[in-house]
């Protein structure tokens, strides 16, 4: 059963009743109820319209890089079923729907002017939500880089910035007409620590001093995106970047894994937070990494100028606390990390931290669910930065089993999304400024490295015939929309 098929679709599975002790408030008057997507997951489509390949392209056709030897060659087929996914979201009530632009599709070399029929697309896919009411909210980059600025040196070389800058602006020149919010990177610590440090992303290089100063062209290019996109929008329009920010805890009050945490915070999170929110990287940030880097030469005069130019809102995207310790500290304690297999760290300058399962009760990734990260994360950002926050990624995987009928009940996820917009209810009532939700992720879906064997969606994909079927969790979550909270 299609949702094509049976527009009524969600309200024909019953909805388990939300536990009790999450039963409590409603969200502010405006709080957007949305879903997430990534282009490179989605679309497929690869080599159409003069789409040219990106670094997950490269990446994903290198034998032993992602499991199952899974590409997004065709993904869940959204560039040619957009408008049935759309009359889904709406089906389902979604007042909001977060995407990315696939850069190899609007500037396939990375340089140079815009493609129209790249541009057309994603002018098509705005113009039917907001047919439907659902306020579109772009991505510029989630990680598809084209391959021909990796060849060039990729975000380690400082003129990727630059041309990601350059993108932004023929984005939304041609978008921002559509388009009110939009989010600059995506997980920039990915890009930067699982793509040129442990190499368990694309472009799978593994060396730690490129992993830091890609980092640093991420957060520049992103300063120079918000230059951009400032001028090219429409007044009123909204910048935001979307980071993971870690929930990092100690294992102990132990001064080893206070300082473990003090590492991984810095290395994790302050080195995107403090030059874009205080206009400097952390002095502890430069002391763990100067044996790898040249900060000075690294980072030129002007660049924190243009790194901290304001946002309007900060994208926060939670999954599971981050719990830490000292490798002394960690003797036959099990070993996690989260972040797949590699003998290369991620963690520059904080390579000997060892880390730690929060509990037992563990995603299909393997991943603790904790909710108290997120209201816990919502609460500190709000207090120390001030900026209005949106939760552009929250989510799931769990081994769903398709029933007989071939409807998918996931209590897990209802389980897990109501313990998170719980949190979300919990960091608004002790203050926090959040503007909005977006499950990750609106359907199944190529989930990087661990290919398609891994399921976020709240929406079932068949991936032999391309059929999408609501899981139990939209219908519930559904619900929660039109009810406008838990309560
Ligand atoms: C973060 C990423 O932004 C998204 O692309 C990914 O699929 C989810 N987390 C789940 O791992």
């Amino acid at each position: 059963m299609t949702v094509t098929e049976t527009p009524a679709a969600a309200g024909s599975v019953p909805a388990p009743a939300p536990s009790p002790e999450a039963a409590r408030r409603a969200f502010p008057p405006g709080f957007a109820y949305g879903a997430a997507t990534a282009a490179y997951q989605i679309e497929g489509a690869s080599a159409e319209d003069g789409r040219t390949p990106s670094i997950w392209d490269t990446f994903s056709h290198t034998p032993g890089k992602v499991v199952g030897g899974d590409t997004g060659d065709i993904a869940v087929d959204h560039y040619h079923r957009f408008r049935e996914d759309v009359r889904m979201m709406a089906d389902l009530g979604l007042t909001s729907y977060r995407f990315s632009l696939a850069w190899p599709r609007i500037q396939p070399t990375g340089r140079g002017p815009a493609v129209e029929r790249g541009l057309d697309f994603y002018r098509a896919l705005c113009d039917e939500l907001l047919a439907h009411g659902i306020a579109p909210v772009a991505t510029l980059y989630h990680w598809d880089l084209p391959q021909e600025l990796e060849s060039a040196g990729g975000w380690p070389h400082r003129e990727t910035a630059f041309r990601f800058a350059e993108y932004a602006g023929l984005a939304a020149e041609a978008l921002g007409d559509r388009v009110s919010t939009w989010t600059t990177l995506n997980e920039p610590w990915c890009s930067a620590f699982l793509g040129y440090g442990s190499g368990v992303h694309a472009p799978g290089r593994t060396n730690p001093a490129d992993a830091l100063k890609a980092a640093h062209h991420l957060n520049l290019g992103h300063g120079l995106a918000v230059g951009a996109l400032r001028s090219a929008l429409p007044a009123g329009s909204r910048i935001a970047v979307s980071l993971n920010l870690h929930a990092v805890r100690p294992l102990s009050g132990h001064p080893d894994d206070l300082e473990a945490a003090r590492r991984i915070e810095a290395v994790g999170n302050r080195i995107f937070t403090g030059p874009m929110f205080e206009g400097e990287y952390p002095a502890d940030l430069i002391a763990d990494t100067s044996h790898l880097v040249d900060w000075s030469e690294l980072v030129h005069d002007g660049d924190l100028a243009e790194i901290s130019r304001p946002i309007d809102l900060l994208g926060l995207n939670y999954y599971n606390p981050t719990v830490v310790s000292s490798a002394g500290n960690a003797k036959d304690l099990p070993r996690h990390d989260g972040h797949g297999d590699s003998t290369h760290s991620p963690w520059p300058g904080a390579e000997d931290v060892a880390f730690h399962l929060a509990n037992e009760d563990v995603t299909a990734m393997g991943w603790p669910i904790d909710p108290t990260g997120l209201s816990d994360s919502l609460t500190s950002l709000y207090r120390e930065f001030g900026v209005p926050l949106l939760v552009t990624e929250n989510g799931a995987a769990f081994e769903d089993v398709v029933s007989a009928d071939g409807s998918v009940h996931d209590p897990e996820r209802i389980r897990y999304i109501e313990g998170h917009l719980g949190a979300i209810a919990d960091a608004i009532e002790a203050g926090a400024d959040v503007r909005g939700y977006y499950l990750w992720s609106l359907m199944d879906n190529f989930e990087w490295a661990y290919g398609y064997g891994k399921r976020f969606g709240m929406v079932h994909v068949d991936y032999d015939t391309l059929v999408r079927t609501p899981k139990s969790s939209a219908h519930w979550y559904s619900q929660v929309i039109r009810r406008g909270g838990l309560a």
